[in-house]
């Protein structure tokens, strides 16, 4: 079956028969967890199998609510959430060089780089597949098109091929909502102070009534270019 067909066979399915039918398919298969409301993937994936796999990018820089969440959830579901961190190394120069803000000033693309894109290229290697929580609604700028399951050509995992696959793609932000409700589930507690979108604490913010979440994001940024590279296939080259 090729791409095409998958994701068209994916459409028809729940998120919670996405990550089934990806972990009949996958040995090698983890849910990358930001700490946020894709609480509702691990929630689901718990339910579905004895050794579920996931794993955080701890940048060094999150609020200390989303680490005191990531425990809350790691106790929560009696889990283990594999936590890579950036190299030393490269975050003291980049800090040396240029201080512990320079993103206000240069743009998020080189700290990012060094706290999420390295520590995510380490955590993929062992793996066939990930699942991340990215959904169309989180973006009309970059994520108006994520599919339910795609190829991952930023990354490499074990195989030939990484595959990705976003079972939320088609959940609106309501949605995941009332499952997090529904179940009582355990969720970060800075949605309640406005935050919906949560990210590094220097470069998140709470938005107003009637803002896209995503306008709490690097919004010192232009929004065709708000990802950080953990889903770089999202951006379109821009239009000369
Ligand atoms: S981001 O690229 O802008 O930071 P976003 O916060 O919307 O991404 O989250 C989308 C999905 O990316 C999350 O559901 C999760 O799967 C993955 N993700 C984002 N941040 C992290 C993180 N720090 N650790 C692990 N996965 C993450
Ligand atoms: Fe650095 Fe901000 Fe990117 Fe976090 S979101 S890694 S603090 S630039």
């Amino acid at each position: 079956m090729n791409l095409t067909e998958l994701n068209l066979e994916l459409s028809g399915l729940s998120p919670r028969e996405i990550i089934k039918r990806a972990l009949n398919q996958h040995d090698a298969i983890a849910v990358s967890f930001s700490g946020a409301e894709d609480v509702v993937l691990i929630d689901m994936l718990s339910k579905l199998t004895d050794s579920p796999r996931v794993f955080t990018l701890d940048t060094g820089r999150l609020h200390a609510q989303t680490y005191a969440f990531i425990e809350r959830v790691r106790n929560h579901y009696q889990i283990d959430i594999e936590v890579f961190s950036p190299q030393a190394e490269s975050v003291q120069s980049l800090v040396r060089q240029k201080g512990l803000f320079s993103f206000y000033q240069d743009g998020h693309e080189e700290c990012c780089g060094i706290r999420k894109i390295e520590p995510l290229r380490r955590a993929l290697k062992p793996l066939d597949a990930w699942i991340t929580g990215q959904r169309r609604d989180q973006s009309p700028s970059t994520r108006s098109e994520v599919p339910h399951v795609q190829l991952d050509s930023s990354f490499s995992g074990r195989g030939e091929q990484l595959f990705k696959y976003n079972p939320l793609a088609n959940w609106t932000s309501k949605e995941v909502w009332d499952y997090i409700r529904l179940m009582e589930i355990p969720y970060n507690e800075l949605h309640e102070k406005g935050f919906i979108s949560l990210g590094c604490e220097p470069c998140t913010r709470p938005v107003l009534p009637g803002q896209h979440e995503r306008e709490g994001r690097w919004w010192w940024e232009e929004s065709t270019q708000k990802e950080c590279g953990l889903h770089a296939g999202n951006l379109k080259a821009p239009n000369i």
